[in-house]
C-alpha cells in the first residue's frame, strides 16, 4: 500500500452560493485535491454540478479536480468536465456498455480515467480495465446523497481491488478511493482495508472545530490505520 493518503473532499455539503470561497478555503484547509459529485437526476435521483459550475471556481484554487461522474451518459459529457478543469473523471462501471472504450476516450481527451463501483458491484467488474485507470472508487454508500452512513461490508471489496492491483502489478500506480459516510469513526476501517484517497464531506464540513482540523484529524486517522506515507498531490 505504497501510495500515499490523500484526503479529497466532495463539495457536496458546501455553501453553494459560495463555491469558489470553499474550495479556496478547502485549500487552505490543506485537502490534497477536490472531488465534484456531478448527478444527472437518472442514474442517481439528485442533480448537481454542471460543467460551467466547475469552470467558475477553476481560478480560486490550485488542487486538481475530480468529476466522479454519477451520470447515464459519461460519454457525451466527458469532454465538458475536462474543458471545465476537471483532471480526473471517474465514470461508473454500472452507467456504461462499453467501460473500456469510454475509459480509452477519457485518457484522449487528456485525463486520468477513473472507475467506480456501487455497493452491488463487484470487484471483478473492473478486472480488464485495471491498465487503464489511475483510480479505483469503491463507493461506501449507495450513490446520490451525502451524510449516508458507512457500509462496513465494502470494506472486503476495497482489500480485493486492492489485491488485484498487487497481482497486476499497478499498486504502484492506481489510487483506490472510497467515498461515502468516511468519517473519523469510519476512516480506519476503510485505509486498514487498503483505500488511500478518502472522499468525505459531511464529516469535514460539521467538523465544530473546522475544516483545517477535520482534514489533519482525517489523515492522521488514515495514515495510523495504514502505516503509510502522505504527501500532498
Ligand atoms: C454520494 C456522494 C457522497 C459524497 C460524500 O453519491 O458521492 O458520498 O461524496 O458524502 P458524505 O457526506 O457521506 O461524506
Amino acid at each position: 500500500m505504497s501510495r500515499p493518503v490523500m484526503i479529497a473532499p466532495s463539495v457536496l455539503p458546501a455553501d453553494f452560493s459560495r463555491l469558489g470561497e470553499e474550495v479556496a478555503a478547502l485549500e487552505a484547509a490543506g485537502v490534497d485535491l477536490i472531488q465534484w459529485d456531478v448527478m444527472d437526476g437518472q442514474f442517481v435521483p439528485n442533480l448537481t454540478f454542471g460543467p460551467d459550475v466547475i469552470a467558475s471556481t477553476r481560478d480560486r484554487c490550485t488542487l486538481p479536480f475530480e468529476a466522479h461522474l454519477m451520470v447515464l451518459t459519461p460519454d457525451a459529457m466527458a469532454k465538458d468536465y475536462v474543458e471545465a478543469g476537471c483532471s480526473r473523471l471517474i465514470v461508473h462501471a454500472e452507467a456504461v456498455t462499453h467501460l473500456h472504450r469510454t475509459l480509452g476516450a477519457i485518457a484522449d481527451l487528456g485525463a486520468s480515467p477513473a472507475v467506480a463501483l456501487n455497493p452491488a458491484t463487484p470487484a471483478s467488474a473492473v478486472t480488464h480495465v485495471l491498465d487503464l485507470v489511475d483510480l479505483v472508487l469503491v463507493m461506501t454508500v449507495n450513490p446520490g446523497f451525502g451524510g449516508q452512513d458507512y457500509l462496513p461490508t465494502m470494506e472486503s471489496k476495497v482489500a480485493e481491488v486492492r489485491r488485484m492491483l498487487v497481482d497486476a502489478g499497478r499498486s504502484d500506480d492506481v489510487h483506490v478511493e472510497v467515498d461515502g459516510g468516511i468519517g473519523p469513526d469510519t476512516v480506519a476501517g476503510a485505509a486498514a482495508a487498503g483505500a488511500n484517497v478518502l472522499v468525505a464531506g459531511s464529516s469535514l464540513f460539521r467538523d465544530p472545530e473546522g475544516l483545517e482540523h477535520a482534514v489533519s484529524d482525517l489523515r492522521s486517522r488514515a495514515e495510523a490505520a495504514r502505516g503509510g506515507t502522505t504527501a500532498r498531490a
